[in-house]
């Protein structure tokens, strides 16, 4: 009996260093996938703001569509549902206004909230939610609305 419970007892401490061993080498790959960019969003941002390339216009779209039209419009002309906002959510399909929006200042006002760029509080900064290429696919997407 007293021998059972102790190949019990090693048989556990076995079962145990090998979760520990295992545990580990997971940490390790994590850590060495932590300096490598996501594959999905692994896109040159030159080509991304220059050519505006499908990929990068399909997935500003989603994800303008996802998180921004609730308050900016499905086609972006700031009639989102949240219509009793003031100021009223900009309104991305007036191209006199796209002309004040260089790419850098639609990124920054994305990234760091519409107060970043002088203007109110009321459109949240987006910067925790998304990695930068994403930041720029809506960008990218965005500057579409005007038609041009
Ligand atoms: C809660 C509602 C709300 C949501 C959600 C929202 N916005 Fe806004 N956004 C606003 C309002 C309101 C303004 C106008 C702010 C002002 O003029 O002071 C604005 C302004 C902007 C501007 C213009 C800043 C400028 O320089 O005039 C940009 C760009 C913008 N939003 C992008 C986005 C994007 C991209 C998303 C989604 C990732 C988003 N917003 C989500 C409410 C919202």
């Amino acid at each position: 009996m007293q021998k059972i419970l102790k190949i019990r007892k090693i048989a556990l401490l076995a079962a145990l260093s090998m979760l520990v061993i295992a545990g580990c080498g997971k940490k390790q790959g994590k850590a060495g996938k932590a300096g490598q960019k996501n594959p999905d969003v692994a896109v040159d941002s030159a080509a991304v703001a220059g050519q505006k390339i499908p990929y990068a216009l399909k997935e500003g779209k989603r994800l303008f569509s996802h998180y921004c039209a609730v308050c900016h419009g499905e086609t972006g002309d700031g009639s989102g549902q949240y219509y009793g906002l003031t100021p009223t959510p900009a309104n991305f399909t007036d191209k006199a206004f796209m002309k004040t929006l260089p790419d850098d200042k639609l990124f920054k006002a994305i990234n760091e909230g519409s107060a970043s760029v002088g203007k109110s509080n009321m459109c949240p900064p987006w910067g925790k939610s998304f990695h930068s290429e994403e930041t720029e696919f809506i960008v990218a997407y965005i500057k579409t609305l005007a038609g041009s």
